[in-house]
């Protein structure tokens, strides 16, 4: 998109004469604001191809009472009136990609256009978002031309429903809330080795026990000591194979795809504890405890890859969860397996030696190419975590990069012909706390803020057009182990997410961190706050960087923010923060002791986020 379009989109006026600003997240392909704007009143009618009728008119239906309190006529069919009316058209336009749309809004009516049910659907979303926030009743929508297509048809969101059991009601929420952003992609890592969260009918042990664990709360996720055989088995849950269908045809009606992951061979703690069977029969078990792990140690949490057992009880779950999900993919884990107990196992060693396998990778491809039989007899896709890739690989798999540093499968995997999503858990892996760590609820020791997610290029720049083509998209990931409440699993998911999905959807070329900021500062925390959602605002937290200069006794103070184009004001008094106190203009000198706080304030003067405090010594 060219530049002018950019600015145009940012800075053109609107009948009122007050600068329009562009703050649709993901950023559209190009935005045109016009003068004059469209009535939204409760005489407005809308039109809904009668081939989409069912799916789309109580969405929205439901969105405009929810967002504006209008109560509209939802038609079927061809226009009836002459004006003030919102229509949606299927049309054949070759600029408008599956899945894109455009949006025209003008004095009389509002017209959506796309190829596909996925693309009206994302053009609704957009004009949700180009009605003003904050009003209630008659409102009036700027006139703007949108013309928009998404960079990549793969925008996930992981949700692990495994450490933490979340309920079908808070899953659906959270699909309602990410598919306006244009989230297509719920991947739900199911199982692990916390619980098992998923009925299968012909194995009822799965959820009779493996959906339940011992009780520790208070405990630090690590320190948790593991449970014994009689104690209660209180905390957890699990999805009815109908709690499933019920998602799944939420989830379609909003363009989003639900991905189930059942994670084999390692992660199976849940799964060998409901049958150990599946453990290898020849390790000796006197002190192999066969319960679903509390927290983060998980010992003993394989299945065998030299019984046959357990093919065939994993072809058994894999043929009911791909009856169940209608998504071409099948997700089988295939991460962090453990070798130590196969070391152990005479049946494993023999496997090898009669197969030719070198060494203990090899023995992980030879189960990984054998569920990948089990997935394709299905004729499914799989997916299986980088690790993978190890041993011999999995030709004909899918391939989801999480590792970065050491290992470069974001290269190696579209290099050797996979298709490959990117889920890097440098940038993508929002179970990380995301402001300074003394501010922030408890989290792995680990920061990773929102403009790391939002500057993030999924397709490394070493891959040649032909590789980078094997990019499916990218993809947020919130794993659950310290996500207890569901308040707590929203404020990590929101607004990472949403700089995610723009990361997956928008052109890089109109991507503007700044821009990006001030549209969730000024309308999108107002919008989900105003649909109930938690959301972290530690964007606008100040991190302080000090030293003490022990030679002239003396603090020596930096403050830092990743917002840009705000100021940040301090006090060492012990008061908090206002306008009138200190203005931040670069690194100062403070008396050893004392306290220091600090705030980002906009331009009217509000307070941000919270106040940072630190003592200085
Ligand atoms: C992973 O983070 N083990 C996929």
């Amino acid at each position: 998109m060219n530049k002018i379009l950019i600015v145009i989109s940012i800075f053109l006026c609107s009948i009122t004469g007050e600068a329009q600003e562009n703050t649709f997240i993901p950023q559209p392909e190009s935005v045109v604001f016009n003068t004059g704007g469209f009535q939204l009143n409760n005489e407005t009618k809308v039109y809904i191809p009668s081939k989409n009728y069912t799916d789309l008119q109580s969405i929205v239906a439901s969105k405009l009472k929810q967002d504006i309190d209008l109560n509209l006529s939802i038609n079927k069919g061809k226009v009836r009136v002459s004006s003030n009316y919102i229509v949606f058209q299927k049309v054949k336009d070759a600029s408008i990609d599956s899945e894109g749309y455009i949006l025209e809004i003008t004095d009389k009516k509002v017209v959506i256009k796309a190829k596909d049910y996925a693309g009206l659907f994302n053009g609704f979303q957009s004009l949700r978002q180009a009605i003003p926030v904050g009003i209630k009743g008659t409102t009036v929508v700027p006139n703007m031309l949108i013309t928009d297509n998404p960079r990549f048809h793969w925008r996930g969101v992981l949700l692990d429903v495994s450490r933490h059991f979340q309920t079908k009601e808070f899953v659906m929420k959270q699909i309602d809330v990410l598919s306006a952003y244009k989230i297509n992609i719920f991947h739900l890592h199911l199982t692990d080795d916390q619980g098992w969260r998923i009925e299968i009918k012909k194995y009822p042990k799965l959820t009779e026990k493996g959906a339940w664990r011992a009780k520790r709360d208070g405990i630090a996720w690590w320190s948790r000591e593991a449970a014994t055989a009689d104690e209660p088995k209180t905390v957890g849950g699990f999805y009815t194979q109908d709690d499933i269908r019920e998602i799944i045809a939420f989830a379609k009606t909003r363009n989003v795809e639900i991905i189930p992951e059942i994670d084999v061979p390692g992660h199976s703690k849940a799964l060998v504890a409901s049958y150990p069977e599946l453990f290898c029969s020849d390790i000796d078990t006197t002190n192999v405890s066969f319960e679903v792990a509390v927290g983060g140690k998980a010992p003993n949490n394989t299945v065998c890859p030299a019984s046959e057992y357990t093919y065939e009880f994993l072809e058994d779950v894999i043929e009911e969860i791909a009856a169940l999900f209608p998504s071409k993919y099948l997700h089988i884990g295939g991460d962090e397996c453990s070798k130590k107990d196969w070391k152990k196992s005479a049946m494993c060693k023999q496997l090898m030696d009669e197969n030719g396998l070198e060494d203990y990778e090899e023995l992980q491809s030879y189960f990984i190419q054998r569920i990948h039989k089990i997935v394709e007899k299905q004729n499914k896709t799989m997916i299986g975590w980088d690790e993978v890739l190890s041993g011999n690989g999995v030709p004909g798999a899918t391939i989801m990069a999480w590792r970065r540093g050491k290992y470069t499968p974001e290269v190696q995997a579209p290099r050797a012909g996979y298709p490959t999503i990117m889920t890097s858990y440098l940038h993508s892996y929002i179970s990380r706390v995301q402001g300074p760590t003394s501010m922030e609820p408890e989290g792995p020791n680990s920061v990773l803020p929102l403009s790391v997610v939002y500057n993030h290029e999924p397709v490394p720049s070493e891959l040649t057009e032909e590789e980078a083509a094997r990019v499916l998209g990218n993809q947020a990931s919130l794993w659950g182990e310290f996500t207890p409440t569901e308040s707590h699993f929203e404020y990590m998911l929101y607004p990472r997410t949403l700089a995610s999905a723009e990361v997956s959807w928008s052109d890089p070329k109109v991507k503007s961190w700044e821009r990006f900021q001030y549209a969730l500062e000024t309308s999108h925390f107002k919008r989900l706050e105003r649909d109930n959602v938690n959301v972290a605002k530690s964007l606008f937290t100040v991190y302080p960087v000090f030293g003490i200069d022990q030679l002239h006794s003396k603090a020596i103070v930096y403050l830092e923010t990743e917002a840009v184009g705000y100021t940040i004001y301090y006090t060492l008094d012990g008061s908090d923060p206002t306008i009138d106190s200190n203005k931040y203009e670069g690194n100062f000198k403070a008396t050893p002791k004392s306290l220091l706080k600090a705030g980002l304030f906009n331009k009217t003067g509000d307070l941000l986020g919270e106040i940072t405090e630190v003592r200085l010594k």
